[in-house]
């Protein structure tokens, strides 16, 4: 199972065989309130009619059509809908089928830019620590989550990583954006300075480190590095497999923070998780870069059998049209004040040594016991699914939720007071 204690999930197994909306259900029928949109995913609630139908309809009409050297209207209709949905000239579209491979061929993308127009020195990759960028090679070499990486060789070479951004001492229980942390963008500085700019293709970051534990940008550090970018020719590349399709109150959080990066990698929300999807958004000079004569000469030599798949294209057009229906992304802005003053009610909790929230996401530390980092919050999720019948995501000793967008205010408060029940239980 991935990144899953195997022996110790077989010795109790979470088992789940259905979904509606707000809700898993075991193979009992117990109902389990998904407090994490499945992994961060299902941003449109689960088993949504259009999504179902379309999903079925497109099955029985075409089940696939190969992407290299032939395409599907649909493929063309859902890059045309992602690129309007994101910001300045981020016009044109690379399908693929999951975050990691939106990583990699983002970072492919970027070091192919360089080599093409003239650049070949770029070709060194800039992370952060604590960053994720899914388990590729690309992913993990710029990722800076130790035990995904440590086993796994050296990795790319040609790699460096910015610091994280977070301080406990300055931002602990901040709603929103902290104020303390732009200036950690001037390490890129440092870094230019090390390495040199001509050597230097891009920086990978997430807009909100997720999978760490979800961490806010700090106020100004995007805008900040996207001018040192500017200044030294670096490609900026925002990694939103999570931000994206309304998680931070926007089709993509580069319009909550004014920031148009070079590159936008996304997956998840894309269908709403009904159907495996990523891809890569990327500005026009770097498409122009690639696509710039009408010889029948491939244009780059990347991608996979399943790239606009013609059911996630189905799924992505009937989750699009949802989130626009419903005014999902709009929906978040509105409830994130009332959702930031909810969760922040934990903080009189045992333990409890920090809580983050941004659009409708929520964090908590806690400490962490005596026998290793990381126990009390398994043992604590292992109580939210059996005792308490809900899903959440632990990173360490931190809960981490990020419910699906149509989340009800009831059950906003639901979710507080499950997870106050349990952080009493494991303290
Ligand atoms: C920011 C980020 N990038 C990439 C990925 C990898 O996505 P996938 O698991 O679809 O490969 C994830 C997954 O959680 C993610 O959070």
């Amino acid at each position: 199972m991935p990144f899953t204690p195997n022996r110790a999930f077989k010795a109790r197994p979470r088992l789940l065989t259905r979904s509606k909306d707000m809700h898993y259900y075991t193979p009992e029928g117990r109902p389990v309130l998904d407090a994490t949109a499945g992994l961060w995913c299902a941003n449109a609630g689960h088993n949504r009619d259009p999504i179902v139908a379309a999903i079925q309809a497109q099955a029985a009409e075409m089940d696939f059509a190969p992407p290299f050297q032939y395409g599907h209207p649909k493929a063309f209709a859902v890059s045309a809908r992602i690129a309007a949905l994101a910001p300045g000239d981020l016009d044109h579209v690379f399908l693929c089928n999951s975050g990691s491979e939106a990583g990699d061929t983002a970072l492919k993308i970027a070091l192919a830019y360089h080599a093409t127009t003239g650049n070949a020195t770029r070709t060194r990759l800039i992370g952060r620590e604590r960053g994720y960028h899914g388990v590729g090679f690309g992913g993990i070499s710029v990722g800076g989550i130790s035990p995904n990486r440590k086993l796994f060789g050296s990795l790319l070479p040609g790699i460096d990583h910015l610091p994280h951004t977070y301080n406990r001492e300055k931002q602990a229980f901040s709603k929103g954006e902290p104020e303390w942390g732009a200036e950690r963008a001037d390490a890129l500085e440092s870094l230019v300075a090390l390495h040199d700019a001509s050597t230097i293709a891009a920086v990978i970051v997430e807009p909100m480190a997720g999978s760490t534990g979800a961490i806010p940008a700090p106020v100004g550090y995007l805008k900040r590095l996207r001018e040192i970018c500017d200044k030294y020719g670096i490609l900026l590349i925002f990694d939103e497999v999570i931000t994206g399709f309304g998680r931070l109150g926007y089709a993509f959080a580069a319009e909550r923070y004014g920031v148009v990066p070079d590159m936008i990698t996304f997956a998840k929300g894309v269908t709403s998780g009904a159907v495996p999807m990523g891809g890569v958004l990327v500005r026009k000079h770097i498409y122009d870069a690639f696509v710039k004569s009408d010889d029948p000469v491939i244009d780059l030599f990347h991608g996979y059998t399943y790239s606009a798949h013609p059911l996630a294209c189905a799924a992505s057009l009937a989750t699009l049209d949802l989130y626009r229906e419903e005014g999902l992304f709009e929906r978040v802005r509105e409830i994130e004040p009332i959702w930031a003053d909810a969760f922040h009610a934990l903080r009189s909790k045992p333990g409890v040594l920090d809580i983050r929230t941004v659009g409708l996401v929520g964090a908590v530390d806690f400490e962490s016991r005596s026998d290793g980092v990381g126990r009390r919050a398994y043992e604590g999720m292992e109580r939210l699914f059996h005792e308490e019948g809900m899903m959440v995501r632990t990173a360490g000793d931190t809960f981490a939720v990020s419910p699906p967008l149509i989340v009800s205010e009831s059950q906003m408060g639901e979710i507080v007071d499950k997870l106050g029940r349990v952080l009493d239980k494991i303290f």
